[in-house]
């Protein structure tokens, strides 16, 4: 399918479209694609904290410490790719954990691959590292993953409970390599 879309930066306006996204994927999950390659929350969160979520990742991306890219098509928020430390200002704050979700309908179409090209393009400048877990088995997102350089480095069986069943969770980085300290002139 042709689709045609534009990635970009976040802006202040996305909360609510992105918020609109978020709970499409409990939606999806709900209505039967019991393999969804996301780990959500047991309750679906409430607007209120939903709002607290966008405030934090919009002053991570204003302040430089979160990238965020976003994907649009038809005047819809159809994706995104975030790239953040887990541990700020800690001797892993090299290391960046990348997030990446398409809507239903838009997949197959380029856009993770364009989404995920624009987000680490800036990573190389903020972090040596990026790793990422995924759900063993999802079949797209690890080739997304391995045609942008990225490499298995374990697994944990049973990570994921969904109701009764149980998703082994598979780790992935990349590498840009070390980065030369700062010197003062
Ligand atoms: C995984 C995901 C982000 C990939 O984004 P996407 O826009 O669907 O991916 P793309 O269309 O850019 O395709 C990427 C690669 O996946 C592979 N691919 C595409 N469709 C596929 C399919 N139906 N089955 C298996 N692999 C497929 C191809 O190798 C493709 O690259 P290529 O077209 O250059 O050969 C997206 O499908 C998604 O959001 N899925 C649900 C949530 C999820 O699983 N997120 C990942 C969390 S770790």
């Amino acid at each position: 399918m042709d689709i045609k879309f534009r990635v970009r930066g976040l802006k202040f306006d996305d909360g609510p479209k992105l918020i609109k996204l978020y709970y499409g994927y409990y939606d999806e999950l709900r209505h039967g694609n019991k393999e969804l390659g996301l780990t959500l929350f047991r309750k679906k969160p409430t607007y209120e904290s939903e709002i607290d979520w966008f405030t934090g990742a919009y002053k991570g991306f204003l302040n430089g410490s979160k990238i965020a890219k976003v994907a649009e098509a038809g005047g819809k928020v159809v994706g995104l790719c975030d790239i953040s430390t887990s541990r700020p200002d800690s001797e892993m704050d090299h290391v960046g954990l990348l997030g990446i979700a398409i809507m239903d309908g838009y997949r197959g179409s380029g856009i993770g691959t364009a989404l995920i090209g624009a987000a680490l393009k800036e990573a190389r400048a903020k972090f040596e590292i990026v790793r990422l877990g995924l759900f063993a088995g999802n079949e797209r997102a690890m080739a997304l993953y391995k045609k942008m350089g990225f490499v298995e480095y374990g697994r944990m069986p049973r990570a994921i409970k969904r109701g009764k069943r149980y998703f082994d969770e598979v780790f992935m980085y990349t590498d840009f390599g070390a980065k030369r300290p700062k010197r003062d002139t």
